[in-house]
């Protein structure tokens, strides 16, 4: 069977599956079933900047919650109400239920960076690396793109003035240049960025006129993005890269590894077919592996990025004008 143990900033894991942040991960009890179904490293839920700002007494106040029905998908109301000591809580204790499956705290932030000394109470907690869930929603018209990058960089120049742990970005998609945005995350410091979050969508309703969620959890055709900007990006940026996103089978995974990612995180097909969804896919991988002739993670990495491409304009605007003129 092929080998799917792998390094991730500087950790090794058993396998290249990771658990995204999400209520699966919101108690140790959760972190330990990730465990137990074989997943390579486990992100907890994410802690709010917010959370953070309000126990360190500024003048910033959390988010109203009954004001935004919705977000309880997300956000654990016990968790919000419990605050910062409860999540130091919920990483020792995670690390305790995980053993030797490498834990990540997550912290959801906006990029204002005022919250990063508490970065080092999570270190001390005994996480093994922490996420940076970044989550600006750009609304104001006055707001530039370099400005909301520069806020994204200040963060993470501040987290890492703050720990030693190793540092994933998670962001959105939307960004004017995200290789050059990646490049300067990853001078920075930080170690990996995850491509991409699925931030909460909305739909509107129009028997009722009004807003209402759309699904929560992703669908299986939601990777491409993903899938391009790691075909893209790998060992061109200076960071390591970790996929997210509509990744509901062993087969998209593979797509990952082939494009460059070091790892990948699932979080919707726990949620859609439970635990064994990724033991079934952990198996299923291995299978395609042996199935396509390789002996280890290693040795898909990266092989079908455009670093490695024969022709990378393959990778750019060429395909579709291909597609529009129906030249080969
Ligand atoms: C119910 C729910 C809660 C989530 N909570 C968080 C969170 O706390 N922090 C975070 O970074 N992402 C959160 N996410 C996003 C997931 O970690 C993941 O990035 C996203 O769902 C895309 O992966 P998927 O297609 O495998 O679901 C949540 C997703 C869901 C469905």
């Amino acid at each position: 069977m092929a080998e799917l143990s792998t390094w991730f900033m500087g950790l090794k894991l058993k396998n290249p599956l990771v658990v995204a942040a999400s209520g699966l991960t919101s108690t140790p009890e959760g972190v330990e079933k990730a465990v137990q179904a074989g997943a390579g490293a486990v992100v907890l839920k994410s802690l709010f900047e917010e959370q953070i700002l309000a126990e360190l007494g500024s003048e910033e106040q959390g988010l109203d919650l009954d004001a935004y029905p919705d977000a309880e998908a997300f956000i654990s109301r016990t968790a919000w109400e419990e605050g910062t000591g409860k999540y130091l809580d919920l990483v020792q204790k995670a690390k305790e239920k995980a053993q030797d499956v490498p834990v990540f705290a997550s912290i959801n932030c906006v990029g204002t960076g005022k919250w990063a000394n508490f970065a080092r109470e999570i270190e001390k907690a005994g996480a093994d690396a922490l996420e940076l869930n970044i989550a600006f929603m750009p609304f104001s018209t006055a707001a530039s793109a370099k400005e909301i990058e520069e806020h994204i960089l200040s963060t993470v120049k501040e987290v890492r003035l703050s720990t030693r742990l190793p540092i994933e970005v998670k962001l959105g998609q939307q960004y004017s240049s995200l290789p050059n945005l990646a490049k300067s995350i990853a001078r920075e410091q930080a170690n990996a960025l995850v491509f991409f979050n699925r931030f909460y969508k909305f739909d509107i309703d129009i028997s009722g006129m009004k807003l209402t969620s759309a699904p929560v959890t992703s669908s299986p055709d939601e990777y491409h993005e993903s899938l391009r900007w790691i075909s893209l990006l790998f060992q061109r940026a200076g960071i390591e890269l970790s996929a997210a996103t509509g990744i509901h089978s062993a087969q998209t995974a593979l797509k990952f590894l082939l494009a460059g990612a070091s790892t990948f995180q699932v979080c919707s097909g726990i949620y859609k077919n439970g635990w064994k969804f990724v033991s079934g896919m952990l198996d299923d991988l291995g299978a395609l592996m042996d199935e396509q002739g390789f002996a280890s993670v290693d040795a898909v990495r990266g092989k079908l990025s455009a670093h490695n491409a024969q022709k990378p304009e393959e990778y750019l605007r060429l395909q579709y004008i291909k597609a529009l003129t129906g030249i080969n």
